[in-house]
């Protein structure tokens, strides 16, 4: 089976970005990663793609008078280089249901929490204002509405009683870095099929039993 042509989307420093990069690097890894888009031409992942040899392009909201708008120009390019698979990673711009239909099963996000927990922004704070023990990150298919679709794969990690919201941030991150690049190698292997709105795995990876992946020392 052909690599997975993916693009990535980011607004900011890449971390996660970084992370599917370097799991592209295995030539056995099933997406190839040849694109990467940012809204704002500030951000640090950008320099990022662009020193590991991707071409990093930037789009930003100012040349276009509507979403519609914007998120056309970006259907265009993705489109232009051929792209199968698109991962958002600190994408931090609301995308057009029309957008989200196009690319339909064929987009993935990660957000800091366990979702359907704390959708939205400030995800460590709020989880340490409710008292959960248990924290993480998702990787989901995308639809329209915010950080909802049909979960691919989670991590937990625990909160412990000593936590801020960065220390918290940073546990999380750790996790993020490992659970997305497996996530989109079963997105792109053909793995991971979304069936009724459920992410069925064929297979799945010992990574994926739940238990694996809460860990005290995890990430
Ligand atoms: C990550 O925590 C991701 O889950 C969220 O935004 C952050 C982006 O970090 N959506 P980075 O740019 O990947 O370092």
């Amino acid at each position: 089976m052909p690599r997975r042509r993916t693009a990535i989307l980011i607004s900011g420093r890449g971390s996660n970005m970084t992370a599917l990069l370097e799991a592209a690097r295995d030539p056995d890894y099933p997406a190839e990663i040849v694109l990467v888009v940012s809204n704002r031409e500030s951000a640090p992942g950008l320099e990022r793609a662009r020193a590991a040899g991707i071409e990093a392009v930037t789009i930003t909201s100012k040349s276009f008078s509507s979403r519609e708008a914007f998120d056309t120009a970006l259907d265009t390019k993705l489109r232009d280089a051929d792209i199968d698979m698109v991962c958002l990673a600190g994408f931090m711009r609301l995308l057009t249901p029309g957008f989200v239909a196009a690319w339909r099963d064929r987009l993935i996000n990660i957000h800091p929490s366990l979702l359907p927990l704390f959708p939205g922004l400030d995800t460590h704070a709020a989880a340490l204002s409710a008292g959960v023990r248990l924290h993480g990150c998702t990787v989901h298919f995308v639809r329209a509405e915010v950080d909802s679709g049909p979960i691919i794969a989670q991590a937990a990690v625990p909160v412990l009683f000593a936590d801020t919201p960065d220390t918290l941030a940073d546990r999380v991150l750790g996790a993020e870095h490992r659970l997305y690049p497996l996530a989109l190698s079963l997105v792109a292997s053909g793995q991971a099929r979304v069936v009724d709105e459920h992410v069925v795995v064929d297979d799945p990876p010992d990574e994926l039993v739940g238990t694996a992946l809460i860990s005290p020392s995890f990430g």
